[in-house]
């Protein structure tokens, strides 16, 4: 088959959050598989060319009267084709958050409908597009036998084009069983559901690797996972300035938005050092309001617990490495969470996910002391904590279990940090649902 993707995300040169490391691994798992895949993403200014080898021109075309300069390279070995508006609409500093976002896209859809049906070297059998920021693409006109998958990230921006998407395409998708029920009732999707399918992410375990991550002061694989974690605890206490008392370390790496559970993490941020523990966050929110509230709070843990809490205010890669291999428990308290990649990230380093029981958490985290016959029953282990409800009891109830287990049962723990590390989190699997999608919707049979 001929795939390609159309985002406006791609790991590790164009990334905002878990919908560019998806299009990446997808694109890598199916291609690795033997079928030819490409991205389309617009030419930004803001790429990371250090990650995109071999990048040449090649040629251009018009489109809505703007000349559109084409560029092709490899993104982690991936055919990656650049659009490049002479507008210049894409040379802004970032991907999201201006007034203009939709407009933006909707050229850059319109330019990559017009790439692929008229530029490329050959009409792709399938176009699969990502969120609202490239449904234009699923509901344009392809023309030819090329078929579109719509896949839904976040239902929570543009629904109305999410809508026009589902409607168009062969077959829609969303990032994990539990989020596809949870949305069934959506406008967007409801009419939808006999060709929605709820396929889990993975994560890219080549990126994500103990035994090879060059940001780890010591590698680790499950058999020295004690001494490799216990390296990077030292050494993220000594970036962070953290005192090396022997306590657990809860972290939380994420963006600071209301989907992420804002009221949750911060209580559980106080609750875990009032119970002893120390705390470090990696986050940074797209809100002024919201970076002013997590300022104070960083402000206050700073005067209380001075040698116990840290708070970085960055998107910072390498450090987020550091921070999942040293951490003991990751917190993940989202108020809806489609996927979520950093509860999985975190079990590969042997991190315990403390979640909340919603979307692809509930599908990835079994809870140690309730879910056992709800893990086997899926094939799966007990691999971390969780609890339901939106308030601070909830979130206490995981958290406080996990602290307790961690201090009781120190054979108890080091036996669940191995148990998660053999877990298999790869894209092996889902890459073969997307392609069995695939197939069925060039068949055009009922998908
Ligand atoms: P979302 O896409 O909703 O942000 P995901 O869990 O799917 O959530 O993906 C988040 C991705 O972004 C993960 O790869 C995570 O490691 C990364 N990430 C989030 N915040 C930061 C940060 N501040 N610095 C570095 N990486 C981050
Ligand atoms: C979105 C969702 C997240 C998901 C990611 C990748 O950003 O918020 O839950 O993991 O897309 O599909």
């Amino acid at each position: 088959l001929r795939i390609a993707h159309v985002s406006v995300e791609m790991a590790p040169i164009a990334k905002v959050g878990g919908m560019g490391d998806v299009v990446t691994a997808l694109a890598r798992a199916v291609q690795d598989e033997g079928h030819e895949v490409e991205v389309v993403l617009p030419k930004y200014d803001i790429i990371n060319y250090a990650e995109v080898r071999n990048l040449r021109p090649r040629g251009d075309f018009f489109f809505s009267n703007v000349q559109v300069k084409v560029w092709v390279g490899e993104v982690e070995d991936i055919k990656t084709t650049f659009l490049e508006p002479t507008s210049g609409i894409f040379w802004v500093k970032c991907i999201y958050g201006r007034n203009d976002d939709a407009g933006r896209f909707a050229f850059f859809c319109g330019a990559a409908t017009e790439y692929l049906k008229h530029h490329c070297k050959q009409m792709p059998d399938i176009v699969h597009a990502h969120d609202w920021p490239t449904a234009p693409v699923a509901f344009g006109d392809l023309g030819g036998r090329c078929r579109s998958i719509f896949t839904i990230h976040n239902l929570n921006y543009g629904a109305d084009l999410i809508g026009r998407a589902m409607l168009a395409a062969a077959a829609g998708t969303t990032v994990s069983p539990t989020y596809a029920a949870e949305v069934s009732g959506h406008p967007a999707v409801a009419p939808h559901m006999t060709k929605f399918y709820g396929i889990r992410n993975g994560i890219d375990q080549d990126i994500w690797d103990p035994l090879e991550d060059r940001f780890l002061p010591r590698n680790y694989g499950v058999e020295d996972a004690a001494a490799g974690k216990a390296a990077a605890k030292a050494e993220l206490r000594r970036r962070m300035e953290l005192s090396s008392a022997d306590v657990p370390l809860v972290a939380v790496i994420t963006r600071l938005t209301h989907q992420k559970g804002i009221h949750l993490i911060k209580h559980a941020a106080w609750r875990a050092l009032e119970r002893g523990a120390q705390f470090v966050l990696l986050g940074s929110a797209p809100d002024p309001r919201v970076q002013n509230e997590f300022n104070g709070m960083a402000a206050d843990m700073a005067r209380q617990y001075m040698d116990r809490a840290r708070c970085c205010f960055s998107y910072d890669e390498p450090l987020s490495h550091l921070i999942y291999a040293g951490a003991d428990m990751l917190l993940v308290p989202s108020i809806f969470e489609p996927c979520g990649l950093t509860q999985m990230i975190a079990m590969r380093y042997g991190t315990v996910p403390v979640v909340r029981k919603t979307g692809g958490l509930n599908d990835t985290v079994f809870d140690v002391d309730d879910d056992e016959e709800r893990a086997s029953s899926q094939g799966m282990v007990t691999n971390g904590y969780n609890f339901e409800g939106t308030d601070a009891g909830g979130v206490d109830y995981a958290l406080n279990r996990a602290l307790a287990a961690w201090n009781a049962d120190k054979q108890g723990w080091a036996d669940l940090v191995e148990r998660i590390m053999e877990q298999d989190w790869s894209w092996s699997e889902p890459a073969l649902d997307y392609i069995e999608l695939y197939y069925k919707a060039i068949k055009g049979c009922d998908v």
